[in-house]
């Protein structure tokens, strides 16, 4: 299948942005790989990020994905990875060293996690976050960083908390909107299974 055709069939299925759509779609063999083992989704995936981010912002498609390719690198940050569900992406989320302008004392950053409304609410986004922290714990960070989009801050402070993100400040986003900042922290162990 063509990136092309993908690129189609994600339009269509992406229509509903905002809304969580309860639907049959049920996740069966998902994997979480990089994008740099995938680079032919680059063009998806910063649509994605192009309509749900930037679009509203006046920011080009061209000026997404040339973003989106310097993000298919596995090891050096930033590093995008994809949510595969029997080989089409269904969801994403990157690592960055800096995010939010104003709090460029903390690195890194947990950024751009986004689920197609399909295929929401069955732990793709848990799965996108677990695969970032862990990752950022085998490169020795000590904590991770996020902040909220300003249109869905509510919902989005609530689903941080649950998982143990704890509130770093309130603050305002790159263009001025309200937001708040998370942090989780990285508690290493000996190989004995001591803390730290
Ligand atoms: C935020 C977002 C990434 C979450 O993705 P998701 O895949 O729906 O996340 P999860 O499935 O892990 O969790 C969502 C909810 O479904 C619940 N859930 C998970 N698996 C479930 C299952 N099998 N059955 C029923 N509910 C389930 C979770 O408990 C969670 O509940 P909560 O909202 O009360 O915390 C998604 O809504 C999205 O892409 N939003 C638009 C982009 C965005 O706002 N990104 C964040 C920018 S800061």
């Amino acid at each position: 299948m063509s990136a092309g055709h993908c690129l189609s069939s994600l339009i269509i299925l992406d229509k509903s942005m905002n809304a969580d759509v309860s639907s049959p779609h049920q996740v069966h063999a998902m994997e979480i790989v990089p994008l740099a083992s995938c680079p032919h989704f680059v063009p998806v995936l910063a649509h994605w990020a192009y309509l749900h981010w930037y679009l509203h912002r006046n920011i080009r498609f061209s000026a997404v994905e040339a973003d989106y390719r310097r993000r298919a690198s596995d090891s050096i940050l930033p590093v995008t990875w994809v949510a595969l569900e029997r080989g089409m992406p269904i969801g994403m989320v990157s690592l960055k060293d800096y995010d939010l302008q104003s709090h460029r004392q903390f690195s890194p950053w947990l950024s751009a996690l986004y689920v197609i409304p399909q295929f929401r609410k069955k732990g793709v986004g848990d799965s996108l976050i677990a695969q970032t922290i862990s990752f950022a714990t085998e490169k020795g960070y000590r904590a991770v960083h996020l902040f909220t989009d300003h249109r869905n801050t509510t919902y989005l402070s609530g689903y941080y908390k649950k998982r143990g993100w704890e509130l770093i400040e309130r603050a305002f986003d790159n263009d001025g909107h309200y937001t708040e900042s998370f942090r989780i922290s990285i508690r290493r162990e000996f190989p004995d299974g001591t803390p730290e």
